[in-house]
């Protein structure tokens, strides 16, 4: 299981995305960044970020530590944002926390340099979940002590919205030509040879046992929790199974932006650039 800590105090929403994520203070002294179960975006976000990123760990991406953040609305009584509020007041319960990184920076493909090997490992594995939330616009990477750390994966698996046209996606073609990595010629080739035999039967039910069963128990066509967790290991095995009908795709004629590298990083980042 996740790690369960106490909400003690919410701190402040994060505005970027549409899901108002906050800054959670908890009882073990941790702060997180934490994805409310009630937002419009529904339990469903808060899943693929349990699903998408205990599998990118697994594989050996950098992913922070996901907590389940146990939420009394109370603690947001005293909120003066009539949103904020509203969203604790329909979050009681289970909530998602991932580890806070301070003094974290968000990636820019322009400042920051990627090694083909590690981009390609990030562009496989976003392949294998679908995730449509990587681009250049918006990487959702940050970079902290010098390395890049994958963050929100909220918008991946969008088959789980329609489980009975998921067998479609398996082979879906990955288009990773807006993705941020798209520029650092990564290497999928051995990400694929790499990553793929890994995601076994065995790994993916691990992986899934860790979505909370009051997130998954009353989904359309399924007899419960179990029913879901086995239909996403099934869906993930089919896919990396079928890793040669989806190979990520970069243009052949992609062009790098003109000199990306150290050019727009600030003077005390140059020379820490993520490895
Ligand atoms: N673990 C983290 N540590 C530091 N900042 C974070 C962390 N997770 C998210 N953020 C910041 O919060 C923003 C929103 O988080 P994100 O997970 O992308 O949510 P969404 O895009 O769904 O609103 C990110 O773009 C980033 O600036
Ligand atoms: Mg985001």
């Amino acid at each position: 299981m996740l790690t369960e800590v106490i909400a003690t105090r919410y701190v402040t929403p994060l505005r970027e995305g549409g899901s108002l994520p906050g800054i959670v203070e908890a009882d073990d002294l941790g702060t997180y960044v934490t994805k409310f179960v009630g937002a419009g975006q529904g339990r469903k976000t808060l899943v693929a970020e349990v699903v998408a990123g205990e599998l990118a760990r697994r594989l050996g991406l950098r992913v922070p530590v996901l907590v389940r953040v146990r939420l009394d609305p109370v603690i947001g009584l005293g909120e003066p944002d009539e949103e904020v509020q509203d969203l604790l007041k329909a979050s009681g319960g289970l909530n998602l926390g991932m580890d806070y990184l301070p003094g974290s920076l968000g990636f820019d493909p322009l400042a920051f340099e990627v090694e083909p090997r590690e981009a390609g490992r990030v562009v496989w594995f976003d392949g294998l979940v679908g995730n449509v939330d990587r681009s250049w616009r918006n990487p959702n990477m940050l970079l902290w002590h010098g390395d890049l750390w994958l963050i929100d994966h909220g918008a991946t698996m969008i088959w789980h919205h329609n489980w009975p046209t998921a067998d479609r996606s398996v082979t879906k073609p990955y288009d990773a030509s807006d993705h941020a990595l798209a520029p650092f010629t990564p290497d999928i080739a051995s990400a694929r040879e790499e990553l793929a035999p890994k995601v076994t039967e065995e790994l993916l039910r691990e992986v899934v046992a860790l979505v909370p069963d009051e997130w998954i128990t009353d989904e359309p066509g399924f007899g419960g929790p179990e029913a879901v967790r086995a239909a996403y290991t099934r869906q993930l095995l089919a896919r990396a199974r079928a890793a040669d009908a989806w190979r990520p795709s970069v243009p052949a004629d992609y062009r790098r932006p003109e000199k990306p590298g150290v050019g727009n990083a600030p003077a005390w980042l140059k020379g820490r650039q993520s490895k």
